[in-house]
């Protein structure tokens, strides 16, 4: 365990200091978050492509629920991360979102994986632009949202693109204004990608709620353990809400034994804490709709999954969102702005 954390660490202390980390310096760059390397293939138009006629392509661009000015900083900023690859974050996202959308929630969720971004198979949605092309000034946060059948918005990721170079300031500038556009829903979930870079770090700062999924996986779990000690050694005190999401559980007393095992060791080693948020069991309904392209939630919304996902979101709706935290909040702490 000490082995994985350590290595993961390292990969944190590669980056250097520059993406401002700790919370003492909030007026730090975001530096080397989110951009692609130059140079590397086009611009990442992702996705497989897709057996079925673009089923879940509706209106890029065409969503004007989010062009109104910036709200009171009450959008609450999910990031959905793990340690280990492969253990449902893209699945969690997407169906998170969806029962946030049945609670009446403006809804988007942000693909923040530019090397194999998913979520738009997962929706079977064959975005045109994407995170890359905004970035590069080529396009506007607008441009590239797209609506879904699903009452949800997603902002695409760029597949293909496993470096990140630097942002100019002109760049980062446009960038902030441009996720200011996002301000006017009320959840953001952001899809990470596995394990520890320097824009994954960010987006865990970005949020109010950081949300670490593991499985029963004796290498997910010390996988997610790295994750939490690197949270916990870069954040003095963090100012998110740490929570724990078991995956693909067989019963809930094994989620409980994961979840009991993660928190003692975060309070106890680290000193942070660590709430527990749930489970998802083991469920072939998922897999099933991945096959489809169809978010679980829609194409069985009562299996197991879907119901533990259901469960997931009240409980989440029922953690407050700091007075500290929102859109707003977020801002500040990624570029040091108000
Ligand atoms: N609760 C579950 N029950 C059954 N299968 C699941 C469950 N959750 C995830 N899976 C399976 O695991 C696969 C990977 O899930 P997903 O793509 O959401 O993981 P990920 O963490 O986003 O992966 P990556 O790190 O590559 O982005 C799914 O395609 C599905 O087959
Ligand atoms: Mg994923």
């Amino acid at each position: 365990m000490e082995d994985q954390a350590e290595k993961l660490r390292e990969i944190v202390r590669q980056r250097g200091s520059a993406v401002g980390l700790n919370s003492s310096s909030a007026g730090g760059s975001l530096g080397t978050s989110f951009i692609p390397r130059v140079g590397d293939s086009d611009a990442g138009i992702s996705v497989f492509p897709s057996s079925r006629e673009g089923g879940g392509i509706v209106k890029a661009g065409a969503d004007r629920r989010y062009s109104s000015s910036v709200r009171d900083g009450k959008t609450r900023i999910i990031t959905v991360t793990s340690g280990k690859g492969g253990v449902g974050k893209t699945n969690l996202s997407v169906n998170l979102a969806l029962a946030y959308a049945r609670l009446g929630k403006k809804v988007v969720v942000m693909d923040a994986d530019l090397g194999l971004a998913n979520v738009n198979v997962i929706l079977n949605v064959i975005p045109k632009y994407n995170l890359y092309h905004v970035i590069r000034k080529q396009k506007t946060m607008r441009d590239i949202l797209v609506e879904t059948d699903y009452g949800i918005s997603i902002v695409p990721g760029a597949s293909g693109f496993s470096q990140i170079a630097n942002m100019t300031d002109d760049e980062r500038q446009n960038f902030i204004n441009e996720l200011e556009t996002l301000s006017a829903a009320d959840i953001i979930i952001i899809d990470t990608s596995a394990g520890v870079s320097s824009n994954v770090m960010d987006f865990i700062a970005a949020a109010d709620d950081a949300v670490i999924i593991t499985t029963p996986e004796p290498t997910a779990i010390t996988d997610a353990y790295g994750i939490i000690k690197i949270i916990a050694t870069e954040y003095e005190s963090p100012n998110m809400g740490l929570k724990l999401v078991v995956n693909r559980v067989k019963s809930v007393a094994e989620a409980k034994k994961v979840a009991d095992r993660m928190t003692n060791i975060a309070g106890q080693f680290l000193n942070l804490k660590v709430d527990y948020l749930g489970f998802v069991y083991d469920d072939s309904a998922v897999s099933h709709a991945v096959l489809r392209q169809r978010p679980f939630m829609v194409v069985d919304p009562k299996c197991k999954a879907s119901l533990c996902v259901q469960h997931i979101v009240d409980r989440m709706e029922k953690s407050e969102l700091k007075p500290s935290g929102g859109f707003g909040a977020m801002m500040k702490r990624l570029f040091g702005k108000n």
